[in-house]
């Protein structure tokens, strides 16, 4: 028998509830029965980004509000601040480029987290920086950023806007958009919404409407102002990805019925007892300082060859985990738990970390994780 299990930083796995939702019959996106669940998942995404003004969804995936958040954001010949301490700070930087914006790069070694003076400081001798892009959790190092720290720094410039990644914060840990000040806050479906890939969201401040008003780049599908008309009318512009609209709905219920305390709560033990695990064993964190709470980043120890480990994940027990990218490659693992996960789904993923390790030779006694992870999953 071959069961498959996803503990990839997204997709990841799936409620059965959404799943079924999703499985009826496809309706019609300009019916009634669309805009009344078009209005419910408006109310359900405010409340999940902890904010007041309206959240865009767009069918694509999380790196097409990530584009929108540069194309309607910015103006020929704005600066922007760009945080690349992974591959998805990278993203920030193509993005820009693509777009003829320049840019002042703050390269933060991989797996470390990045250190807000730095922004302040460039900030104020770059007044002329209309953004700063940056990530809420770095999934390619599995580090946290500092986004409060950051917040409190940009809401001193009237001028700039803070636009944060949280493709895999948000559902994770805490980031109130409102009352921290983040001016613009994006998320993808596959990761602890819990659902396939093909959904991509933006929030934005009053202050970062204000910049949509002047922006002039150009932009079509991914045009916020337009966007934005449509969600007020429980629409949206083109046609969605409807499935997941209704698996969104779902998915929605269910964080509200958990409570999004709740769920941060649970994340922050899954990805403690992960920690603890690799410890244990004797393995190092790849991200120490600022481990986030979506992935552990697992370095594997001398002697193994990263990919090698990931692929006898998939091999021997059909677990997927993700490798490292780029400079990280065949020297870490990735080991995701963020959305539909809960303990037991930790001691399983750790339990089979533990049998490819001692196959591969690595000394250890067998069980030393599991108890780790254990004597905090039962606090
Ligand atoms: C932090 C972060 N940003 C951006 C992306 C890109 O999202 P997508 O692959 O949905 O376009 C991902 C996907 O893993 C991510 O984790």
């Amino acid at each position: 028998m071959e069961k498959k299990y996803l503990f990839s930083p997204g997709p990841t796995m799936l409620p059965p509830e959404v799943l079924l939702k999703m499985a009826g019959p496809i309706m019609h996106h300009r019916e009634p029965e669309f805009e009344k669940i078009f209005a419910e998942i408006r109310e359900g995404l405010k409340y999940l980004f902890q904010t007041k003004n309206e959240v865009l969804i767009f069918t694509s995936s999380g790196t097409g509000a990530m584009e929108g958040a540069v194309s309607n954001i910015l103006s020929e010949g704005d600066k922007a601040l760009v945080v690349r301490g992974g591959k998805f700070g990278e993203r920030w930087g193509e993005i820009c480029k693509a777009y003829g914006i320049e840019f002042i790069p703050i390269d933060v070694e991989w797996g470390r987290a990045v250190d807000p003076k730095r922004i302040k400081a460039l900030l104020e001798s770059n007044p002329s920086v209309r953004a700063v892009y940056t990530q809420a959790s770095e999934t390619s190092t599995g580090v946290k950023h500092p986004i409060h720290e950051i917040a409190e720094i940009i809401k001193k410039h009237d001028g700039t806007v803070l636009v944060v990644d949280a493709i895999t914060g948000i559902g994770v840990f805490n980031l109130p958009m409102d009352a921290w000040g983040i001016d613009v806050l994006i998320s993808g479906s596959q990761k602890a919404l819990m659902l396939p890939p093909g959904l991509a969201f933006a929030a934005l401040s009053d202050k970062a409407w204000k910049f949509v008003e002047r922006s002039d780049l150009p932009k079509y599908y991914f045009d916020f102002k337009k966007e934005l008309k449509s969600t007020k009318k429980n629409q949206s512009s083109y046609t969605p990805a409807i499935s997941l609209f209704v698996g969104l709905r779902e998915a929605l219920h269910m964080i509200r019925k958990e409570g999004i305390e709740a769920v941060f709560r649970r994340h922050e033990k899954l990805a403690e007892a992960t920690r603890a695990a690799v410890k244990a064993l004797g393995l190092e964190l790849y991200a120490p300082d600022s481990p986030s709470n979506a992935v552990t980043a697992v370095k594997v120890p001398d002697g193994i060859q990263g990919g090698k480990l990931k692929n006898m994940f998939f091999e021997k027990f059909g677990i997927t985990v993700a490798g490292g990218q780029d400079q990280a490659k065949g020297k870490i693992v990735r080991i995701a738990h963020l959305g539909y996960y809960e303990r037991l789904d930790m001691i399983m993923v750790i339990s089979a970390l533990e049998m490819l390790l001692k196959e591969m030779g690595y000394p250890f006694e067998l069980g030393t994780g599991v108890k780790a992870a254990e004597e905090i999953l039962m606090k």
